[in-house]
């Protein structure tokens, strides 16, 4: 059997990083046009370097860890039951990584990556704050990276190789995800072109249930190593 599971901010809430859009999320604090577009960079970089660096700190809080819910991917993954198992992610924290996954795809970049906008290099495994006088630790100029994290507006990362996996794959799950981000609400449709099954994990319905053969309402963190147990 070929998997192609996709995640979003809902696997990672109960590890306590909040959400994007439920009550009290991300974007109920923020706007997104002063945070996470190319133009707000252009426009603050201080204040886009601020949310991220939030964001990145709190990865490094001793109760921010892998639930269940990403626990039980890993392990499925490592088990080797299905032929072949992709992990897309529309996270930007490491908690898949830090539960032991390994075909892992980030689609929406990464907090512990910075990217130079000068030289292209990125950088990983980048724990400090980030600044505006930051060195690209590649072409050592001052101030010209950036956050590693896919703007509304830019396209999202690893486009092709999840397109071909979805078109080939017998099982599509999406976990934890609201459906109102484009591309990734749309992977349900590619992988109901391609015969799958797709099974959706969520509190609620989301923007795209319809689409969906199943739904498996509850927190993943309960729902999803049922599930997998039983494939
Ligand atoms: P959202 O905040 O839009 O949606 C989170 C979803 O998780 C909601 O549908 C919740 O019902 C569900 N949820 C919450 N807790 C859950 C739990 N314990 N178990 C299962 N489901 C739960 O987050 P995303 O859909 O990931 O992009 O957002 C997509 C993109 O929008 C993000 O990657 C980010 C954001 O803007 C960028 O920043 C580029």
């Amino acid at each position: 059997m070929n998997i192609v599971v996709l995640t979003g901010a809902g696997i990672s809430k109960e590890s306590g990083l909040n959400t994007f859009r439920d009550e009290g999320g991300l974007w109920a604090g923020h706007k997104v046009e002063d945070v996470a577009t190319p133009e707000a960079f252009v426009r603050n970089p201080a204040l886009v370097h601020d949310f991220y660096n939030q964001r990145r700190a709190q990865l490094f809080e001793s109760a921010v860890k892998p639930n269940a819910g990403h626990l039980a991917l890993a392990e499925f993954e490592k088990d080797g039951k299905a032929n072949s198992f992709l992990l897309v992610t529309q996270n930007v924290d490491n908690l898949h990584e830090q539960a032991g996954s390994k075909n892992l795809l980030h689609m929406h970049g990464d907090l512990l990556s910075v990217r130079c906008t000068s030289c292209g290099h990125k950088q990983a495994d980048w724990k400090e704050q980030h600044t505006t006088e930051t060195i690209c630790t590649a072409c050592s100029v001052k101030g010209t990276t950036r956050p590693d994290i896919v703007w509304f507006g830019e396209m999202p990362y690893f486009m092709d190789e999840i397109y071909k996996a979805l078109m080939n794959c017998d099982l599509f799950m999406a976990i934890g995800t609201s459906g109102h981000v484009y591309p990734a609400a749309g992977f349900v449709e590619l992988a109901n072109a391609a015969g799958a099954r797709t099974v959706e994990f969520n509190l609620d319905h989301s923007a795209v249930s319809h689409a969906f053969d199943e739904h498996l309402l509850g927190s993943a963190s309960e729902t999803l190593p049922k599930f997998l147990k039983n494939i």
